[in-house]
């Protein structure tokens, strides 16, 4: 059964000027940001798992940091960008939205930053940087993770990859590192993971105790 027809029609819209705003930005600058449902996917997990701690490696202009600190009045952030010009979108956009305090943006590669420099644990990270680095994010990272805790990916499906005849070597090259991270999460036994058809593919592995 084909849901996604149907769902289109029964699911929310966005349709907060702000958002839509920082969408516009994002898209005049080429810049990729979460799909709006995904966004709400995240948005519910926080809600459910009562999340108050969130990494978030790729903020890019700050959309989904911002969407995620709007769920609960107390949510604390750390948001990792290593483009200086994104940043300062970021830093002005996460400003007017009335967050600074709340949502702390750090200038630093996520591939080469020491973990331990983050004032962890967090409840929660999110991983929406470099697409091909899935398997590193999440060996380098998982050490700030809170016991229990849990690790959200974006993109995990990206573009419908799965279905396409791909005849650029450097996606190819791309689509199978993002299947090799698909694949890998499966053998990590110590965390319940599950992919789900949202936005572009979003995984969520939950650390078990
Ligand atoms: C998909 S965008 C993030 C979108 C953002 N999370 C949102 O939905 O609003 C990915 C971002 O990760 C950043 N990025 C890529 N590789 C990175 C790295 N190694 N360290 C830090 N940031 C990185 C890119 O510059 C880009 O802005």
């Amino acid at each position: 059964m084909k849901a996604e027809p149907y769902l289109h029609t029964v699911r929310a819209k966005e349709t907060d000027a702000f958002s839509l705003s920082l969408r516009a930005q994002a898209e005049a600058a080429d810049i990729p940001i979460i799909a709006y449902d995904g966004l709400c996917f995240l948005q519910q997990i926080i809600l459910m798992r009562g999340v108050n701690r969130i990494l978030e490696l790729g903020t890019a202009i700050g959309y989904s940091a911002i969407g995620m600190a709007r769920v609960r009045h107390d949510l604390e952030i750390v948001t990792i960008e290593r483009d200086a010009e994104r940043l300062d979108s970021a830093r002005q956009n996460i400003d007017a939205a009335g967050f600074s305090s709340r949502i702390t943006v750090i200038e630093a590669d996520a591939r080469t930053l020491d973990p331990n420099t983050l004032k962890g644990p967090f409840d929660m990270i999110f991983i929406d940087a470099s697409k091909s680095q899935g398997i590193h994010y999440f060996e380098r990272y998982e050490s700030c993770l809170a016991p229990g805790g849990i690790i959200v990916t974006d993109n995990v499906l990206f573009h419908g990859f799965h279905e396409m005849t791909i005849r650029s070597r450097n996606l190819r090259q791309l689509t199978q590192k993002i299947d090799r991270f698909n694949r890998y999460l499966l053998t990590r036994k110590d965390y319940h993971t599950m992919i789900y058809p949202v936005g572009d593919g979003m995984s969520v592995s939950i650390q078990l105790r």
